[in-house]
Formats: structure tokens, sequence, C-alpha cells
């Protein structure tokens, strides 16, 4: 059969490859799998094609936008929920339609999240290391027990819901924040919303959902870090660039942040999904940050389980599809 639709997919990595070329209807898009990012320099390697599928760190500005529609593409296709990487009024200016997946797996990066607080706090990767060593000491992998502690969720969307309802499966206080609270929710499961001030000063651990926006851009920064909990442990599983790194750093070096669990950090764009080993870090933060015993990072793996990169692939497949045949998008993936 003839595709309908010719594609070219920025930083494709071999999952992404396999799950795209793999989905159902997969056969009716003509691929192009690029293995660099997107920005205004590499735009032209969508030359022909009428739409861009790209992720969380390409870089869809408004030079590449344009670049992009000059060589001929029609849809930029996301194939992640956030899209704080489109410059969304550009695409309008340039009529360029921008669809995403708007929840593939809330679960995989709740469970993530959760997966992180426990390692760091329990310290299991530092004892995996130690074992392995035939190091069977216990010394300095005290933790705590998450029964009885606060945690504070920030953003009860549909991964901060899911997060707050394991953390009360662990019979822990949960008390949340979102600019748009769910009562009835909250009720069902016995979280309690608080104002931001009370959900930092109470809180034990602190988990970030909201969506990176100009107002959520450095949500943690000095003075809000200060107004938290001494001993906090801190879990970002949502954009880097909710938290103010410097200001992490000095919260971690004065000994006020218990702990710190990344997946996302605010300068991952080209160090984040590339396998830098043998190379020098640029990144003076990071390394720093790696260096530190009560930091733990991934390196934006949340969202990476089979059902997620199905239901990824299955969505970006609908959306070009959809793009083809002239059919309207579904609502809820049309930004
Ligand atoms: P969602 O849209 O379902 O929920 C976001 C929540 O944040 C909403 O309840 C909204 O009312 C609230 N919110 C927005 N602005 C706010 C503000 N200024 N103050 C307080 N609350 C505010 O989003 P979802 O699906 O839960 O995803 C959350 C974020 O997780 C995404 O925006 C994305 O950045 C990140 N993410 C990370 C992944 C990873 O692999 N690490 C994978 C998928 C998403």
């Amino acid at each position: 059969m003839k595709p309908l639709i010719t594609t070219a997919v920025f930083d494709a990595k071999p999952y992404d490859r396999d799950y795209l070329a793999q989905g159902a209807d997969a056969g009716q898009v003509a691929w192009r799998f690029l293995d660099f990012r997107l920005d205004v320099s590499t735009a032209g390697a969508a030359k022909g094609m009428q739409a861009a599928c790209i992720f969380a760190n390409d870089v869809a500005d408004r030079a590449a936008l344009e670049a992009l529609v000059s060589h001929g593409v029609k849809l930029i296709a996301l194939r992640c929920a956030g899209f704080n990487n489109v410059d969304l009024a550009a695409a309008r200016e340039l009529g360029l339609a921008v669809v995403r997946v708007p929840a593939y797996s809330p679960h995989a990066v709740a469970e993530h999240t959760v997966g992180l607080l426990l390692t760091l706090n329990r310290k299991i990767h530092r004892a995996y290391n130690r074992v392995r060593e035939l190091n069977f000491s216990l010394a300095g992998l005290v933790g705590f027990d998450l029964c009885g502690k606060t945690v504070g969720i920030i953003g009860t969307g549909k991964i901060g819901r899911i997060t707050a309802q394991i953390f009360r499966g662990f019979e822990a206080r949960v008390i949340a924040h979102d600019a748009a609270p769910d009562q009835s929710w909250a009720e069902r499961h016995g979280v309690g919303y608080v104002k931001l001030p009370d959900l930092l000063a109470e809180s034990d651990i602190l988990s970030l959902h909201v969506p990176l926006m100009p107002d959520t851009r450095h949500l943690l920064n000095g003075q809000s870090l200060a107004l938290t909990k001494p001993g906090v442990f801190i879990v970002n599983t949502s954009r880097g660039r909710l938290i103010d790194t410097v200001a992490l750093i000095a919260a971690l070096k004065s000994g006020h942040v218990g702990g710190v669990a990344l997946d996302v950090y605010e300068e991952e764009q080209g160090v984040f999904f590339e396998d830098l080993s043998g190379q020098v870090l640029q990144d003076d933060e990071l390394s720093l940050l790696l260096n530190f015993p009560n930091v733990l990072i991934t390196a934006h793996q949340a969202f990476l389980t089979r059902e997620a990169l199905s239901e990824i692939a299955r969505v970006t497949i609908d959306n070009l599809l959809r793009h083809a045949r002239g059919e309207p998008y579904l609502t809820e993936t049309v930004l």
C-alpha cells in the first residue's frame, strides 16, 4: 500500500524506531528516522516531508519552524505530552498544525517517581554497587520509613494524582497544590489541598508534576527552597526548568535539602539521551550534582515502558493519518 504521509522523525532512538515502525498502520507512514535533534540547523533534514515528529528536547523555536515550513512540512507531531519546546504562537502564524500525545502512561512516570525516591532514600543504588564488590557493610545506608511522612505533590494532573495515590499506599500523609484542584478526587484518596507555602513548609518529600510554563519556571528557587523543611527530599520527573539548579546546589551544600532525585535537568538538552561516556562533561553544575552522594539522576527515562512506547506510537500514527486524510484531530491531542 502506498504510504499516506511522509514523516521525518527527529532524535529517533532505537526504541522509537522499533515502536513507531511496528505500530498498527505504521505501513501507511513513510518514515525518515534521523538520529539528531531538531533545531534551526538540522531542520533541512525534513526536506520534502509532510510531517516532523519530535520529542522533548528538540528545539522547535520560531527559526526552526520557519525552516521546516520552507522545506514543505505542514504538521509537527510531538511524541510526548510536554510542549514547552514548541513556539506555538509561531506555529500558528506559519499555519503549522501541532499535535501531541497527551497521556501515554501516567503510570510509567508516577512509578518511576516513586522508584527514584525509594532508591535515593534506601540507598539501593549504593548498596547494589557495594554488594557486587563483596562489601556487605550497612554503614551509611540508613534511610527513613515513608509511612507517616508528609509527601507534597505539586500538580495533581494525570501523573501527580497517580503518584499521590501510590504514596497513600505507603500510608504517607499526602498534601497537594494545584492551580485547579480536584476536590472530589482528593476526598476519595485522603489527600488535602493546601497553599503552596504551606505545602513547602510541611512536606518531608516534595514531588513536582506541574508542566513547565512561564509561571512555573524556577518554581523551586532560593526563596521557595528556604520555605522547605530542613532535610526535605525533592523528586522532579516533570521538567528540569522547574528548579533553579544553582539554588538547589546551594541548598544541598548547606545541608538544608536532604536528597534530590531528578529525571529531568535544567540543561538536559544535548546531554540526556546521549552516550557521552569517554567525553569531558562540559556542564559544571551537572558534574557537581553527579558528585553529591544524596543526588540520584536518571536521564529522562520516566516514560520508558513498553506500554508507554506502544501508546506513543499508536497516538502518533493516528495523529499523522488524521492529518493525511484531512480528518479532525482528537481534541486532546491538538495544541
Ligand atoms: P497534566 O496536564 O495532566 O497535569 C498538570 C497539572 O498541573 C494540572 O492539574 C494543572 O492544573 C497543574 N498546573 C498547571 N500550572 C500550574 C501552576 N502554575 N501551579 C499549580 N498547578 C499548576 O500533566 P501530566 O500528564 O500530569 O504531566 C505533568 C508533566 O510531566 C508534563 O507537563 C511533563 O512536563 C512531565 N512529563 C515527564 C515525563 C518524563 O518522562 N519525565 C513524561 C511525561 C510527562
